[in-house]
């Protein structure tokens, strides 16, 4: 058995915490978040401000720069953005050597990490002022023109390529939407949306992904090496998946005859590993702001819309009974980020498995402007200690005596 004073007296004092429920990994300039009163400001400028009066890319500048942008400015990011939006043509080929139902957060973690094969250079350039702008333009454009070819190519359609006429939300809306023979009617209120969207998933501090991105560029390995192992953090349902995993319980939950109980029931049982996805956050205990203007916004594009999903209603029953329900409230259990962003994206016309490829879109400006400030900091290379519990010597036993 483990004898932790011996190990200790070996090892010296080390704390243990799983999960990092209290362990800072660094400082940080760039996200002010307070859990307790549900407060997100990114660069000081409170979130609810900056949906309600920025485009994504002008959130995009703030995250990166650390302050807003002037009029100048912002218009020659858009230009590097537009300049930038076009893949090597020798990338294209990638995507017809995917299976049809590959997934797109597969292909944009592989394609991604590849972009340093075509621009290397990118890599050496650490100027903030410089640069950065450039790259992180390069790599924010050139990730939407992957993310919106990954999808073209499940649903075998032939490409549409990036347009310089069109700013970022609707050249990816163009790209995902437009076909030979119907072209895609650019709607104001589903770019509003998409703004929206992009711009509450910019940054979060140090969340699974933004810390993989930090901890693989702490190594010294290059921005679109880190940013794609981001992305397959940002994969898994309890993390980036969680918008896809929403709409995949709502659907259930529909088909069920609308037995809600069933799945509150199963969400509490504890020899059940099932939860209500979309409820609960590490940080947030009592609301998410971001959850509370993506609600919103979801009411507002509906209602101008003039649509209807069955799943909204879905949800906001769901929501309903759990605010009402003693396990989630002693918990503090609240819908978090993911819960209704999912419905937006279906009313765009966004496919499910598309979702978490959107959350990798907005939260794009906040990796590279981690990795950077890790750079910038001159962070040690992350490298966690742990507390063994094995067996500390045994007797080698030769293969005939097994
Ligand atoms: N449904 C049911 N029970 C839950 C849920 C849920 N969604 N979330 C947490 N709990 C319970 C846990 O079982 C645990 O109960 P216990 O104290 O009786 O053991 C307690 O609440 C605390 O949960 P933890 O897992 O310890 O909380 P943690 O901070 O580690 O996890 C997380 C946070 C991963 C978000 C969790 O709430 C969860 O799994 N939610 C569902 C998945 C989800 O929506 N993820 C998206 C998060 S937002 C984002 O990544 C952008």
């Amino acid at each position: 058995a483990l004898d932790i004073r011996s190990l200790l007296k070996e090892t010296g004092f080390i704390t243990l915490d799983s999960g990092f429920m209290n362990t800072a990994s660094c400082t940080s300039d760039i996200t002010y978040l307070d859990g307790k009163k549900g407060i997100l400001n990114y660069r000081g400028y409170p979130i609810e401000e900056l949906a309600a009066n920025c485009s994504f890319t002008e959130v995009a500048y703030l995250i990166l720069h650390g302050e807003l942008p002037t009029f100048e400015a912002l218009e020659a990011f858009k230009h590097d953005m537009r300049r930038f939006a076009l893949l090597h043509e020798d990338m294209i080929h990638f995507f017809d050597h995917f299976p049809p139902n590959a997934s797109p957060m597969s292909i944009l973690s592989t394609t991604v990490n590849s972009l340093h094969n075509y621009y290397p250079e990118m890599d050496e350039d650490d100027d903030p002022y410089g640069g950065y702008t450039v790259t992180a333009a390069r790599l924010l454009s050139k990730t939407r023109t992957i993310a919106a070819f990954s999808y073209k190519k499940s649903i075998g359609h032939p490409l549409v390529y990036p347009s310089p006429r069109l700013n970022y939300c609707e050249n990816f809306l163009n790209m995902m939407f437009d076909r030979p023979n119907l072209p895609y009617k650019i709607q104001p209120e589903i770019v509003s949306a998409l703004n929206k969207l992009l711009i509450l998933h910019a940054d979060h501090e140090q969340n699974c992904s933004t810390s993989t991105v930090r901890l693989v560029g702490s190594s010294g390995a290059n921005l679109y090496a880190s940013i794609s192992a981001g992305v397959s953090a940002l994969w898994g349902p309890l993390h980036g998946g969680a918008n896809q995993a929403v709409i995949e319980m709502l659907e259930n939950i529909y088909a069920d005859d609308k037995d809600f109980e069933k799945y509150i029931e199963k969400a509490k049982d504890k020899n059940d590993t099932f939860r209500l996805t979309g409820f609960g956050h590490r940080v947030y205990k009592t609301f998410d702001p971001r959850a509370k203007i993506i609600k919103q916004a979801c009411d507002d594009i509906f209602e101008k819309l003039e649509l209807h999903d069955p799943l909204l209603d879905i949800a906001k029953e769901l929501e309903e009974r759990v605010s009402s329900d003693d396990y989630f409230l002693e918990r503090n259990l609240y819908p978090n980020v993911d819960f209704y962003s999912g419905i937006i994206y279906r009313a765009m016309g966004i496919p499910t498995d598309m979702f978490p490829v959107m959350f990798a879109l907005g939260r794009l400006p906040g990796w590279i402007a981690q990795w950077t400030e890790m750079k910038e900091d001159r962070d040690r290379i992350g490298r966690p200690r742990q507390i063994y519990t094995g067996e500390i010597k045994r007797e080698f036993v030769p293969m005939k005596d097994r």
